[in-house]
């Protein structure tokens, strides 16, 4: 894993972000036994939501990209030609997080809608937000992006970029859009 911060001066830089490493990450021959798992870390406010939302037109979802917060859970068609992937599942676990005393109790929930069967399943691409502390996910490969304020439209945004042809080939790419 390679670590990386970037600073993204608005909406539109963290969309570009999210379409560039995603278009690399999904030719990534290594995720073929698991979902393509991203957990997006960050405090309320500072931009997970509008990470995802950034990748609507680029995987030709349909639908409105909404904030899971109060469902927990949603799910998009990915309509994207020729595109191994079939659906985007977009978590936001704050509510669990601060509905539970401890995590061992939020796997039980998690398993209770059956989440391993969506974390084991090549064809998704998840986004986490609030998962970072969910030992269940602990035996995926996962990458980390975290998301900081640096003032109202200013982003400082950190990648854990898998060690792999394809997370090499994503980091020159998002350091060239950004020079
Ligand atoms: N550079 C930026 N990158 C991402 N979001 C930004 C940026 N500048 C301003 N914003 C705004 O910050 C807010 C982030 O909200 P959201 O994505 O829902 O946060 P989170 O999911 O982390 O709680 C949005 O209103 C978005 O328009
Ligand atoms: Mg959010």
């Amino acid at each position: 894993m390679e670590f990386k911060k970037y600073i993204s001066k608005n909406i539109k830089t963290t969309h570009k972000i999210a379409q560039t490493i995603l278009e690399e990450l999904m030719l990534d021959i290594n995720h073929a036994q698991q979902a393509l798992i991203v957990i997006l870390k960050g405090e309320l406010g500072t931009g997970k939501t509008e990470f995802v939302k950034g990748l609507k037109d680029f995987l030709n979802i349909k639908s409105n990209v909404l904030s899971p917060t109060f469902v927990v859970m949603k799910v998009y068609d990915i309509n994207k030609n020729n595109s191994v992937f079939k659906k985007l599942y977009h978590f936001d676990l704050y509510r669990l997080i601060n509905n539970q005393t401890h995590n061992l109790n939020i796997d039980n929930d998690l398993a209770n809608i059956s989440i391993q069967d969506v974390f084991n399943n090549p064809s998704n691409i998840v986004f986490v937000e609030w998962g970072e502390d969910i030992p269940m996910l602990n035996k995926y490969k996962i990458i980390t992006i975290e998301i900081k304020m640096a003032n109202e439209r200013e982003r400082k945004i950190t990648i854990n970029y898998p060690n792999t042809s394809a997370g090499k080939k994503a980091k020159s790419k998002v350091d060239k859009l950004l020079t």
